[in-house]
């Protein structure tokens, strides 16, 4: 089969996405398979543009995402985003396979403008569409990474860490014949990883989004200069419901030994202990003053964000960040153990931490498991992931009709 050309659309959140992706299926003869092994077929990718228009000046004074805001700045980005992804892909409307957009989960009103988007695209030129569930997209942005790098084969089962301002889950990842299939065996009780990061860095006057922030702020700090705790939740037992991805009780049943063991995260502890650490220590005055200051700032670099942080400020925050690295590399390594995979992926926005990312190669390198990250600039929101998702769904036909809609709560099976 000749290579596919595929636009990516992503508008889940607060970036607004288009990439094309250049996809390819190589059959590989006389290769004795395992049951293990990725089958005999390689597939290829090659990202030819990656746009991404973000929308932090706008969220900026309000330190989070505003959901109004982000559909209105989708609207705006939309077309010049498509276009210039075409054009720097050296593409048109007319030459692409498919278009694939992003259909849940996210901001519904953000979904629906990408959606749109790509329905009107798909309807006009007569091409196929392909929705893509946007956890699945992040998986894919590693298995994007691992073909542009020329990797080996993959050793199946995979374990997921999709960790993200949205979501904190681990799942086990199994293929066959293109089709990927995807089992929750973990998530956030509360708060996701990325959310802690951003309202840690916004309880300190330090800026939207948290994550990058206290990522450059971190290594200035001494991280064992406070103490912090994260929630150890024991394991579900059998009399414990069978949850859905948002932690909701799934129509009264119960967990069963098939399900597993599960492994669960929870970070709204944290934020709180750092709250409490600011009230007895009394940052209040520096925090407003540092805010302030900050605010007044066009796009602060991080010397301006260290010249209003005392060291007290820099071990908390190292400290902060430490913590939750040490919660998210035992965890996930301990479902790893448990359900004896052979390779680790990390992938969504949190996972371009650099202690995070040191931190699982090492730990995971005393386990002997393989781990892999996507680049840090595919491991935040982009369209490339998404195109990349669509090609083994553009080999199986799974195409959309134009009635599909955007789903906020979507679950990844
Ligand atoms: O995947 P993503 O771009 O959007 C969602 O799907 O949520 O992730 C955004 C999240 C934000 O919470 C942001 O603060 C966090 O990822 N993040 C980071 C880093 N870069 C982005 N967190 C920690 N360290 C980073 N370097
Ligand atoms: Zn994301």
């Amino acid at each position: 089969m000749p290579d596919v050309h595929i636009l990516g659309i992503e508008s889940s959140c607060d970036e607004t996405g288009a990439a094309v992706v250049r996809s390819g299926q190589q059959i590989l003869s006389n290769q004795i398979l395992s049951s293990k092994i990725l089958s005999n077929q390689i597939l290829s990718n090659q990202i030819l543009s990656n746009v991404v228009a973000s929308q932090i000046a706008t969220h900026q004074p309000y330190g989070g995402v505003v959901p109004e805001l982000a559909s209105r700045e989708h609207l705006r980005a939309i077309v010049p985003v498509v276009r210039q992804a075409l054009a720097e892909a050296g593409q048109t409307y007319q030459s692409v396979d498919a278009i694939a957009v992003t259909q849940g989960p996210g901001l519904a009103g953000a979904l629906l403008v990408g959606i749109s988007y790509a329905k009107a695209l798909a309807f006009a030129l007569e091409k196929p569409l392909i929705a893509v569930n946007h956890l699945e997209g992040h998986i894919h942005a590693v298995l994007l990474q691992q073909r542009q790098s020329e990797h080996g084969e993959l050793q199946f089962p995979v374990l997921a860490l999709v960790v993200s301002g949205g979501h904190t889950h681990l799942y086990l990842a199994q293929v066959d014949e293109n089709l990927w299939t995807y089992r929750n065996i973990g998530h956030t009780r509360d708060d996701a990883a990325g959310e802690a990061f951003d309202k840690v860095a916004k309880l300190l006057g330090l800026g939207y989004p948290g994550g990058p922030i206290i990522d450059r702020l971190a290594g200035h700090g001494d991280p064992q200069a406070v103490r912090f705790q994260t929630s150890q939740i024991k394991h579900r037992d059998r009399r414990d419901h069978k949850k859905d991805d948002h932690g909701q009780d799934v129509d009264g049943q119960l967990l069963t030994e098939e399900d597993g063991p599960q492994f669960d995260f929870s970070y709204s502890g944290i934020k709180t202990a750092v709250l409490r650490y600011v009230e007895t220590e009394a940052l209040k005055p520096a925090i407003e003053a540092r805010w302030r200051a900050l605010a007044g700032i066009d796009e602060p670099t991080l010397d301006d964000i260290l010249r209003f942080c005392d060291r007290q400020t820099l071990d908390l925050v190292a400290s902060f960040q430490r913590t939750m690295v040490n919660d998210l590399v035992a965890k996930t390594l301990a479902a790893a153990r448990a359900y004896e995979v052979q390779t680790l992926f990390v992938s969504g926005g949190v996972a371009a931490n650099r202690e995070l990312r040191a931190t699982f190669e090492r730990e995971a390198g005393m386990q002997g498991l393989p781990v892999f990250f996507p680049s840090r600039a595919l491991s935040t929101d982009n369209a490339a992931m998404i195109a990349a998702a669509a090609f083994p769904k553009f080999l199986r036909r799974e195409f959309v009709s134009m009635d599909f809609s955007a789903e906020a709560g979507m679950a990844l099976r």
